[in-house]
């Protein structure tokens, strides 16, 4: 059996090895645990004569209270260590130039849109919104464009599984908010609507924003008048060019396609016309007592006309250097 002294000597070399703490248990369990080399040297005890007991019982004590002397402080030369460690590993440069910090802005036609929506509100028309795939019911059907009726075609649809489609238009809001509610109606439905077309004045998603009024009275007059003085606030242009052109919408009549002047000629921005009895009598308004007009106004094209922008497919692209232009 090793003497106290040996003993003292291993515990101080094996703390002395080790460099973390669950290591440094390990260890203090060859000297202190259950069959460590000091609990055997008590366990020793017994055999001995009662009056050498006393003082080898006090030297062994001793010698405990030294190896957990050595255990105390090899731990917490073991902790510091590894907060010195952590404190370099985490170390922050404090002096290092600070990486500048980007400002975003908002995308042009979301601008657009929410300066549409202040206009239209300022005037009474409130905002409402509908489904991006709809069923052929809202989309056609309902709008007065039956099942092979050659109208069907002047939009070229992007169909979802199950018979469903993206919406070509925003004027399905239209039906779905004449169904839940009673005139008077005034409201606009901005939104996303899909179609198979692209080039510099169409893309395959773009924005339009429906119009719709509803009341004992609405005339032509009133919505040429609302347009009118819609644009001329959009634009802060009082000698502003709009042209009304006559047009076909199965689902208004009579109809008409607005333009407003571009470069040296004039670019198309939207339909309208007076609801068609036929729009009426699908969600159970009486066309006897009640007119109304609508409209569809295509947003990249207003925001085409108010930045200046020559071509549409820019608002898509997301090139930074275009988009920060209207930061
Ligand atoms: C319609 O979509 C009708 N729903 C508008 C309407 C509403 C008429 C209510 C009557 C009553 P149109 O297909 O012409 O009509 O589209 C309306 C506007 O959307 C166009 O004038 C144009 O400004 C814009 N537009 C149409 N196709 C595209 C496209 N591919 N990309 C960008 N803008 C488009």
């Amino acid at each position: 059996m090793s003497t106290l002294d040996e003993i003292l000597g291993e515990a101080q070399a094996a703390f002395v090895a080790v460099d973390s703490l669950p290591a440094l248990d390990q260890a203090k369990a060859r000297f202190l645990g259950k069959s460590g080399l000091v609990t055997e040297q008590m366990k020793g005890l017994g055999a001995l004569a009662p009056e050498e007991r006393k003082a080898a019982g006090a030297r062994i004590n001793q010698v405990k209270d030294q190896v957990e002397a050595l255990l105390k402080a090899r731990r917490e030369a073991i902790q510091v260590a590894q907060l010195e460690h952590q404190l370099k590993e985490e170390s922050l440069d404090v002096t290092l130039p600070g990486r500048g910090e980007a400002v975003g802005g908002l995308h042009p036609v979301t601008r657009t849109l929410a300066r549409i929506e202040q206009l239209f509100a300022s005037i009474g028309f409130e905002v409402a919104d509908g489904p991006e795939v709809e069923t052929d019911f809202y989309n056609f059907t309902a709008l007065n464009i039956p099942e092979d009726h050659p109208a069907r075609a002047m939009h070229d649809t992007f169909y979802v599984q199950g018979g469903q489609l993206l919406r070509t238009h925003t004027s399905p809001v239209q039906v779905h908010y004449m169904q839940d509610h009673q005139p008077p109606i005034r409201i606009i439905a901005p939104g996303r609507v899909f179609r198979v077309d692209s080039d510099a004045t169409h893309s395959p998603m773009f924005h339009q924003v429906e119009g719709l009024w509803v009341d004992e009275q609405a005339s032509f007059a009133n919505l040429k008048g609302v347009i009118q003085d819609f644009l001329q606030r959009f634009f802060e242009r009082d000698d502003l060019r709009v042209r009304f052109r006559p047009s076909f919408f199965p689902f208004t009549e009579p109809s008409a396609e607005m333009d407003m002047s571009w470069g040296d000629g004039w670019l198309e921005i939207g339909g309208c016309g007076m609801v068609h009895p036929n729009v009426f009598a699908h969600v159970g308004v009486d066309p006897e007592r009640y007119q109304g007009f609508a409209f569809g106004l295509g947003v990249e094209r207003l925001a085409m006309l108010r930045y200046g922008v020559d071509d549409l497919r820019l608002f898509f692209e997301n090139d930074v250097r275009f988009l920060k232009q209207f930061a």
